[in-house]
């Protein structure tokens, strides 16, 4: 059991670390709503990078936002507050999401 999730870690740092955070996001569950590439309920990461490039303030604002949840930057829709995760995770998250290419 124990080497079995000893093997599962060390298999995820291995795939570096966008596979790492797409991995974090999928525990989350922020890919029911989101993907990478296309927009599902949520918009693609991809928009999202595409939108906040160059803003030095994305990374802090989309990370409260992912805790939160909020409405109205995208459409009508709008996403629920993700309290199951940490402010360190979502920071990774935001980062890692701006990051798209
Ligand atoms: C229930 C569906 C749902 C889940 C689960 C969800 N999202 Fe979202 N997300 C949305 C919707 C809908 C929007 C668009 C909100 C808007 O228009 O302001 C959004 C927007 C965003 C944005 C852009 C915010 C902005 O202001 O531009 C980011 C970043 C994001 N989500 C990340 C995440 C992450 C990370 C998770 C997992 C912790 C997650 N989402 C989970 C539906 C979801």
């Amino acid at each position: 059991m124990k080497k079995a999730l000893l093997a599962a870690t060390f298999g995820i740092a291995a795939m570096g670390p966008a596979v790492a955070d797409l991995k974090l996001a999928t525990t989350k569950n922020c890919m029911s709503c989101h993907a990478v590439e296309r927009k599902v309920l949520g918009p693609s990461f991809k928009d999202i990078a595409a939108r906040y490039k160059g803003n030095k303030a994305a990374g802090d604002l989309l990370a409260t936002k992912i805790i939160k949840g909020g409405a109205g930057v995208w459409g009508p829709v709008p996403m629920p507050a993700n309290n199951q995760v940490s402010e360190a995770d979502s920071k990774k998250l935001a980062a890692w999401i701006l990051a798209t290419p």
